[in-house]
């Protein structure tokens, strides 16, 4: 495996089908079934690790942000990626990015209006690692549903010859899905915490038993949580143009937001339209604890 600083050297370095998996590293299992998708469907597989300044919308998550090169790279390496491209702040923005990529519309609702300029941020740096890796097939987790509407939208619109390949949700063996964030949680905010994804699967229960109507769908959701949590909402959407829903007619997902004290945590699940009906991607469970909480060496 090789670690590279440049697009030019990682460019060079790619060849067959080139198989791209953006993140912001300290990685754990979610970004590794990422990189396992992308091992099982490229000749070459990217893992871009980059805390990308331009989507931060407060200075003290940007440097909050945990971080451990070494780690990463090992976990990358044993998972199957060929290239960990890791470059400084000067190689992705070596002068004032006064070019922005703005998806239209798909940010007002959600995440949008709580973090702006965030997803501004977001779809211009995956325009430069597209422009600059040129992969064939991108991997994006659907633990961030907006993010992979816009960037899939992105690619549509601009003609990026790229696949956006959404993957399923990775989540703790109790339901918590998996985040980086997730080492800043206490014990009780941790079981707190729980109730979301809690939440989200009697929903998906209810949608598999014939709930339609987002009102009853969203208000069970929402009162159950904002007892343990600070709940910034709890919202059905549609899979392609993040509009909310008031009937879940089309390929949709049910998310929310919520603190759990100084931690924000996103969570979702999936409706996909099959057969008339709808199906809850429910996610992957881990059998065993997660990467995230081990200590000294990987
Ligand atoms: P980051 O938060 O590091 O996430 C990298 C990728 O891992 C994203 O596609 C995200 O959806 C996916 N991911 C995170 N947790 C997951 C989980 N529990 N299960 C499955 N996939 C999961 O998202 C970003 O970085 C950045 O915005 C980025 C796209 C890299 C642009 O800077």
């Amino acid at each position: 495996m090789r670690i590279t600083t440049s697009f030019a050297e990682t460019r060079q370095l790619c060849s067959g089908s080139v198989g791209l998996v953006p993140t912001m590293g300290f990685l754990h299992e979610g970004h590794l079934s990422l990189i396992e998708a992308a091992r099982k469907q490229s000749d070459t597989v990217v893992m871009s690790l980059f805390v990308n300044p331009l989507q931060f919308d407060r200075e003290d998550d940007l440097v909050r942000y945990p971080r451990d090169v070494e780690r990463d790279v090992a976990l990358a390496a044993a998972t199957g990626a060929d290239i960990v491209f890791a470059p400084e702040v000067e190689e992705m923005y070596p002068g004032e990015q006064l070019t922005r990529v703005i998806v239209k519309g798909l940010s007002d609702e959600l995440e949008g209006p709580n973090r702006p300029g965030h997803f501004e941020g977001v779809a211009t740096v995956v325009a430069k690692l597209f422009a600059g890796i040129r992969p064939d097939r991108s991997f994006f987790g659907r633990k961030d549903a907006q993010q992979l509407a816009i960037v899939r939208r992105m690619a549509t619109d601009l003609s990026m010859p790229t696949d956006v390949i959404g993957v399923p949700i990775v989540r703790e063996g109790d339901g918590l899905a998996l985040s980086s964030r997730n080492i800043f949680l206490s014990a009780d905010e941790r079981s707190a915490a729980l109730e979301l994804s809690r939440g989200l699967m009697r929903a998906a229960d209810a949608i598999e038993a014939g709930e339609r109507e987002a009102k009853a769908i969203t208000n069970d959701v929402y009162y159950e949580l904002s007892d343990a949590l600070e709940v910034e909402y709890v919202t059905l959407a549609g899979q392609d143009l993040v509009q909310p829903l008031t009937t879940l007619d089309r390929p949709a997902f049910l998310a929310l937001a919520a603190w759990a004290g100084q931690t924000r945590l996103i969570d979702n699940v999936h409706l996909d339209a099959v057969e008339g009906g709808y199906v809850a991607d429910r996610g992957t469970r881990l059998g065993e604890t997660s990467v995230l909480y081990a200590t000294g060496e990987n």
